[in-house]
């Protein structure tokens, strides 16, 4: 007995020890291998009005795009629990001494202008919105398309009404901690309005930079735009690609599409007589999804879709993108970013999607 109670004692320290990690994790709050993605479903679909709180969910270990784990708990309460519940709540505090946060969204911009018109706040709300969330060991970046979406332990986790109507995107890695330096450098291009950070000083040295860009000290860049690879915990690859405001083309047709050397299907939110066109007059084509089926017969028509994400035509061409930009006139003058990812399961998850697309 004694043997079998000293087991029992190592192996919930095991436990204890693994659960601490800071990491991306599943609605469940189990940590996941490479990354997550949830898709969450729009309120209006072609023939249904939805409770616009019900969403996808992907990650390794599922293989292809979830309804089932979580529809019988299509809930606020569930959406909240996976973007923000469980996964920070657990982790935030108490280990807020040794860990490094930092939250960005457009909340305060968006209130500033929503009362202007509804055209001003919908084109200053497609910035950025993530969490960085990492301790000298690891940590995970979190970001999604969700204007509005704030967290504040203390207040609880809301989700903001105006999140409801369209459907958005929420993609979370886990990455060890010197991958967040370059994490950083590639944060000065986004320039995202940081609503709540934490920098401990033991950061300072290697993470001045954060610290800098929680303050709004604007930063000094050499350069309009920069890619960096990165790289999972697990080693899964991705490309970063952010560019400033300075980089005035649409980012789609005149960067990621010529560097992943494919044409690409873009779903972004474009509204009607701001939206740049399929691109064909390049090598590389960009072309405008224009209706999304997710399985479970969610069926969707792309304005009302405030995801923002891109698939190769060609399915020999096994990546995809997904960030904060739309393919939009007005969003070549934003610092905005796509994170590119090659991976098989996650790059057939979207494209099987796409319903209907505009050709060259
Ligand atoms: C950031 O969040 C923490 C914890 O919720 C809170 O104590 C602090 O006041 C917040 N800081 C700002 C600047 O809002
Ligand atoms: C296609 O995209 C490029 C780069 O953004 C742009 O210069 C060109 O004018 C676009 N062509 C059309 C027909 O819109």
């Amino acid at each position: 007995c004694l043997c079998l109670c000293l087991q029992i004692v190592v192996l919930l320290l095991c436990c204890k020890e693994h659960s601490a990690d800071i990491s991306c994790r599943n609605g469940a709050g189990e940590p996941v291998d490479w990354c997550f993605i949830i898709y969450k479903l729009p309120r209006y679909k072609i023939g249904e009005v939805a409770s616009g709180v019900d969403y996808m969910y992907l990650d390794s270990s599922v293989g292809s795009w979830q309804t089932s784990n979580f529809q019988s708990r299509i809930s606020r309460e569930h959406t909240e629990t996976a973007l923000y519940g469980k996964g920070l709540q657990d982790q935030y505090f108490p280990q807020s001494k040794i860990s490094l946060y930092a939250l960005y969204n457009d909340y305060s911009l968006c209130l500033t202008l929503v009362c202007v018109t509804e055209k001003a706040w919908t084109v200053v709300c497609a910035h950025p919105a993530g969490v960085l969330l990492f301790d000298h060991s690891q940590g995970f970046w979190l970001s999604h398309s969700i204007p509005l979406l704030s967290s504040f332990p203390e207040r609880g986790y809301l989700y903001p009404s105006s999140g409801k109507v369209n459907s958005h995107t929420a993609l979370c890695v886990t990455y060890e901690y010197q991958q967040f330096l370059c994490i950083v450098k590639q944060m000065s291009y986004l320039y995202p309005r940081f609503y709540n950070c934490s920098v401990p000083a033991t950061f300072l040295a290697e993470l001045l930079l954060l610290a800098q860009l929680c303050e709004g000290t604007i930063p000094l860049l050499p350069s309009e735009r920069r890619m960096e690879q990165l790289f999972s915990l697990r080693g899964e690859k991705f490309f970063s690609f952010v560019k400033s405001e300075q980089f005035l083309d649409d980012i789609y047709t005149g960067w990621v599409a010529p560097v992943l050397d494919a044409d690409l299907l873009v779903e972004t939110w474009q509204r009607l007589g701001h939206e740049l066109p399929s691109n064909c007059s390049l090598p590389k084509h960009t072309m405008n999804i224009r209706r999304i089926q997710l399985p479970a017969s969610a069926l969707f028509h792309s304005h009302y879709d405030h995801s923002k994400w891109c698939v190769p035509r060609a399915y020999e061409d096994q990546l995809n993108c997904l960030g904060d930009l739309n393919r939009e006139r007005a969003q070549m003058w934003h610092g905005a970013g796509l994170l590119s990812s090659f991976n098989p399961v996650i790059y057939k998850a979207f494209r099987e999607v796409v319903d209907w697309y505009i050709g060259c």
